[in-house]
């Protein structure tokens, strides 16, 4: 097992603001572009090439990792001109990759954080002799995802990809996203036009009588697909619940890097991330938050479960909870964002204009 084949050109659209300016594995989590982590982790296990398909602002990620050499990897980048798909974007690398017709190669979704064995899935897949392995994990509302009904062999009966109905709705065991095939099944895929691995590939190799494999696990397991998922996903790798060998500091309450300024009296806890040059004033409160590079957060701020963006300013006293700033935004002194709101990148908001209570 040597090389694996990383989906990172989505849009990244539920997590906009942040995806703006930024593709979604771009994003920092823990201090550093959320892909490090799953490189790191895929390097720990054995992995040394991976090819990164790439679209959505595709320009971005080699200036950042190059070859990969840092992360002792050999990395190559391949851009659809337009968006392929899953299936598509997979197909669209397979002149990269090195492994022979009957030779393993690991496929992973680029926004998940995972403390998935990726040795045992592999071990999973030669022992079951299937064509694709599957990673599956067990969520309490599956609708969002990928369903994976399995046999008692572990055998994939079926593949529904965000059930509509509630008779589709047929077991709570989803596509964790973390695949492998066999290399000769990537040569499979039509070339050349958009495939969803998810909605064409795995029902059409089903229907053909493929062996297709599930692996249902309990660890831990995030889609940081959302601005909610992608703070809790941070925060959870800061105080090392969520696994990353990249995680640039000892795990615990708090990460701060190290040109970051945090007054003595600043109170940061629950997995806060401070990024490179932000600032943290007198008596500001930080909780289970990311506050990206070069943020400012004011005197008396109170950040609870919300995503700072980068060069953004949070007003003194101000309090966010589950609220998204976009890069370069400015929320004046006095405001209360909560449950979801997000703030476009760069847009103003005066001091004293928005509460979700009264101000007594
Ligand atoms: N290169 C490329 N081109 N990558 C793409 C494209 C594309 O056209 N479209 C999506 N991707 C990448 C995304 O960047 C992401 O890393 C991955 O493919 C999955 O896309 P998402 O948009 O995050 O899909 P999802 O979260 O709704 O659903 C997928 O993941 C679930 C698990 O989190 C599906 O695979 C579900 O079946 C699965 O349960
Ligand atoms: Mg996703």
């Amino acid at each position: 097992m040597t090389e694996a084949i990383l989906l990172v050109g989505g849009k990244g659209t539920r997590l906009r603001p942040l995806t703006m300016n930024t593709p979604k594995p771009m994003v920092p989590a823990a201090g550093v572009p959320f892909l490090t982590h799953q490189l790191a982790r895929a390097r720990a296990a054995g992995i040394d090439h991976i090819v990164l398909a790439t679209s959505y602002l595709a320009e971005v990620f080699e200036p950042y990792f190059g070859d990969g050499s840092a992360l002792g990897l050999h990395l190559e980048y391949v851009t659809e001109k337009e968006p392929l798909g899953t299936g598509g974007a997979i197909r669209n690398v397979a002149g990269k990759l090195r492994s022979a017709p009957d030779e393993p190669v690991l496929i992973f979704n680029g926004d998940i954080l995972t403390g998935l064995d990726i040795e045992a899935l592999v071990d999973t897949h030669r022992t079951a002799g299937a064509d694709v392995s599957l990673h599956l994990t067990r969520v309490e509302d599956p609708r969002a995802f990928g369903l994976v009904p399995t046999d008692p062999d572990g055998r994939v009966t079926a593949f529904l990809e965000k059930p509509q109905t509630p008779e589709e709705i047929v077991t709570d065991q989803i596509n964790a996203g973390a695949y492998v095939f066999n290399r000769s099944v990537i040569d499979s895929i039509p070339a050349g036009r958009p495939v969803s691995v998810e909605r064409e590939t795995f029902p059409g190799l089903l229907a053909a009588g493929a062996h297709l494999q599930g692996m249902v696990d309990s660890t831990y397991w995030l889609d940081l697909g959302t601005p909610q998922a992608f703070v809790r996903g941070s925060a959870d790798l800061v105080m090392g619940r969520a696994p990353s060998p990249a995680v640039p500091g000892r795990c615990g309450d708090r990460l701060v890097l190290d040109t970051a300024e945090v007054a003595p009296d600043a109170k940061l806890t629950g997995g806060t991330a401070i990024g490179a040059g932000a600032r943290v004033a007198p008596g500001a409160r930080v909780d289970g938050s990311t506050v990206l590079d070069g943020a400012v957060i004011e005197a008396g701020a109170q950040v609870r479960d919300s995503l700072v963006g980068a060069g953004a300013r949070i007003g003194a006293r101000t309090v966010l909870d589950g609220a998204v700033i976009g890069d370069g935004a400015d929320v004046g002194a006095d405001n209360e964002l909560r449950a979801g709101a997000r703030i476009w990148c760069g847009a103003r908001i005066p001091d004293a204009a928005i509460r979700f209570s009264s101000d007594q």
